[in-house]
């Protein structure tokens, strides 16, 4: 079995008005990420870090934000895309890891929805998939409360 390990990477900045689209659930929220897709920054940096992992591309190049098709696309079913191209290449997700940079809102509470949801579209088990939140320190364009920023990193293996 051979594992390999990728990182993704998302930003997006807010737009006013609620939910808040993060790791395919609607937190409730003043604010969303604006974006020209749904703005879901977890499943965006999640499909880069399993793309990553399989050196199989990036997000940007399976749906350009320049196609109309992607216009308020749902971005679990981009994450379910690139799961296809792991299987098609012969490979399964081990875990991914993510971390979520911003003041609000808290992700805490919000952990097992988001996992489950993860979980499920990712077709792994519930401890395959982690979620932290973190707040910026009231530091730059994140501390101002302007976007929020996503990391993960994600393994997988030979099938
Ligand atoms: O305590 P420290 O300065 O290291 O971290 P913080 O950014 O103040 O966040 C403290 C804790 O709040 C985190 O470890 C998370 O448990 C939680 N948190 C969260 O759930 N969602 C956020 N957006 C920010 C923080
Ligand atoms: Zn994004």
């Amino acid at each position: 079995m051979t594992v390999r390990v990728g990182v993704g990477y998302d930003s997006h900045r807010f737009g006013a008005g609620g939910p808040m689209r993060l790791g395919g659930i609607d937190i409730p929220s003043d604010v969303h990420c604006a974006g020209h897709s749904d703005g879901d920054a977890i499943c965006h940096a999640v499909t880069d870090a399993l793309l990553g992992a399989a050196a199989l591309g990036d997000i940007g190049e399976m749906f350009p934000d320049t196609d109309a098709a992607n216009k308020g696309r749902d971005s679990i079913e981009m994450l379910k895309a690139a799961l296809v191209r792991l299987q098609t290449a012969g490979l399964r997700v081990h875990n991914v890891d993510i971390t979520v940079v911003t003041q609000a809102p808290k992700i805490g509470p919000h952990r097992p929805a988001i996992r489950a949801r993860l979980a499920e579209t990712l077709d792994v088990p519930l401890d395959a998939v982690f979620v932290k939140g973190k707040t910026n320190e009231g530091m730059g364009w994140i501390g101002r409360g302007e976007g929020l920023a996503v990391l993960c990193t994600a393994s997988v293996v030979t099938r």
